[in-house]
């Protein structure tokens, strides 16, 4: 099966870029983004059905302002220009961009000028969300005004060339009817083709993933989560029991987890399995280390123990298995700089260079909530699918202070609290993360008619679309209520609950 042709998406390095190949997606339309730096040559070579240009926060004048080969201008097929990707356009095409009075941020009306393709059918004024300090103050030739705000030219389109251009974002929901706007260019004007369906990408994967492996075999370590369990599945559906599956038990699991992902991996969609419990080891090696950083070193290194003994048990492992999204590999660009790294993070991404293995990376192509279409369609188990993100170094990281197992303990029984009673009110799915964090303080209490000296549980939940900021959530009191209750009552050793209202940044999501 051939690669579906994609909706290509330039970055200008604007913060809503990946917003916008999404919202393409969303129209089972297939969309790709690249550097606006792309060669192209490269360009030429993806076949575009269509091309969008992203946000960007320089100024199209400034010095060295990002730009890209100008040929994409003339390729012939329908160019859409958001924001910066509209003053960028007009820019080349023989407008003028200026610098405004006043900069737009935020809600503006606008109105829209009939006769437009892009805008047609569209009430006026409409809502929509601005983000610029730039405007138009000359229209291109060709071109003619479709829109404006009270301030600025705010659309315009050359239908003849099938050029158009928006100043506001279509792709962030402030915007009223944002969407229809997208489906307007995509679907109507590109009129590019709805193919990209989780059947379609499977059926594709699979046989692509059977090419690349050949007779050989194949090594995936399963963390519990959607990614690794959807793309050792796909794997699986390629080369059958050549690929081993590992799933370390470290000892810093929650309640029950174990069990439940070895075995609904297993039984539902029959993968090879190797679950290894080395909670012993792991739990030895903890014992009077405090230090975050240290435990999630240890932590690594025992994973990647494991992970070399049952390649050597195998025998003969030449490709590893990998669950990369295709967030983390966008080559996107950067106005932020190098990333500050705030935390270790240890999961299947940080296995060493030096383990030899070809990498299959199936996902790559993926956003999350495709991960998880696919998931559905390949028929895993809703509790794997449907999981908040669990971090890779486990309860440790949400004990403050020593591992022992007495307060693994403590902190197992309060999260499988939270998460019940979060599940019972119907919470689950809309929290990215909620979970229990046991603290290193004591406290005096009184139950029934003695006084306590235990320990203190913080309850954490937090909303976030991809945990790179997060608002603490405001959970109903009720459910507080039980939470704190039920913890109290279950779990011996706590007099005393707390509810974290710290969102992210300044403080990230787990407390270590
Ligand atoms: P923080 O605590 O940095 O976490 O705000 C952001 C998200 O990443 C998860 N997390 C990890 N995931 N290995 C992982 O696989 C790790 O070491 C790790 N540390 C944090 C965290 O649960 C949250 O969703």
């Amino acid at each position: 099966m051939e690669q579906p042709r994609p909706v290509v998406v330039i970055d200008f390095g604007g913060q809503y870029t990946q917003l916008i190949a999404r919202r393409v997606r969303e129209m089972n339309v297939y969309s790709v983004i690249v550097p606006c730096h792309v060669r192209f040559d490269d360009l030429v070579r993806m076949s575009p059905q269509a091309i969008i240009f992203s946000g960007g926060p320089a100024s199209v004048y400034a010095p060295a302002s990002p730009t890209s080969d100008e040929r994409v201008l003339r390729l012939g097929v329908p160019l859409l220009g958001i924001c910066y990707g509209l003053q960028w356009m007009a820019a080349k095409l023989g407008g003028k961009v200026e610098r405004a009075d006043r900069r737009e941020y935020g809600f503006a009306q606008l109105e829209v000028s009939p006769p437009t393709e892009l805008l047609a059918d569209l009430p006026s004024p409409l809502r929509v969300w601005n983000s610029h300090g730039d405007h138009v103050t000359e229209v291109p030739p060709g071109f003619r005004v479709t829109g404006r705000t009270e301030n600025a030219v705010s659309a315009i389109e050359n239908s003849a060339a099938r050029m158009y251009a928006v100043e506001f974002h279509p792709e962030v929901r402030h915007t009223d009817r944002g969407c229809d706007i997208l489906r307007r260019f995509v679907l109507d004007i590109a009129k590019a083709k709805p193919n990209w369906f989780p059947q379609s990408f499977i059926e594709e994967t699979v046989e692509r993933v059977r090419e690349q492996v050949g007779d050989a075999r194949a090594l995936c370590a399963l963390s519990g989560g959607v990614d690794s369990a959807v793309a050792a599945t796909l794997v699986g559906r390629a080369i059958g029991d050549r690929l081993t599956c590992v799933f370390v038990n470290n000892g810093l699991l929650r309640k029950n987890e174990f069990e439940q992902v070895t075995r609904s991996l297993q039984d539902r969609v029959k993968l090879r399995v190797c679950a290894v419990d080395r909670s012993d080891r792991c739990l030895a090696r903890l014992r009077g280390v405090v230090d975050p950083e240290q435990k999630r070193k240890i932590i690594g290194e025992e994973f990647i123990r494991v992970f070399e003994d049952e390649a050597r048990a195998v025998g003969d492992v030449e490709f590893l298995v990998q669950g990369t999204l295709y967030p983390d590999v966008i080559e996107s660009v950067s106005v932020r700089g190098p990333a500050a790294t705030i935390k270790s993070h240890h999961n299947v991404g940080g296995l060493p260079a030096n383990l030899k293995f070809r990498l299959i990376e199936p996902l790559r192509e993926l956003f999350k909530d495709e991960v998880r279409a696919v998931g559905r369609e390949l028929g895993l188990d809703g509790a794997i699918l449907n999981r908040q993100p669990f971090p890779g170094p486990g309860l440790a990281v949400r004990i403050v202070g020593e591992v022992t197992e007495e307060r693994l303990r403590m902190v197992r029984e309060a999260d499988a609290v939270v998460l019940e009673e979060v599940r019972a009110a119907g919470l689950y799915d809309r929290l990215w993360q909620s979970f229990a964090v046991l603290l290193p303080v004591s406290s005096v209490g009184v139950m029934g008619d003695s006084r306590t000296y235990a320990s203190t549980i913080a309850v954490r939940a937090v909303e976030s679309d991809d945990g790179m900021t997060a608002d603490w959530a405001k959970l109903p009191a009720g459910v507080l209520e039980r939470i704190s209750t039920g913890i109290v009552n279950k779990v011996e050793g706590v007099n005393r609950v707390v509810f974290d209202i710290t969102s992210k940044p300044p403080g990230t999501i787990e407390w270590e």
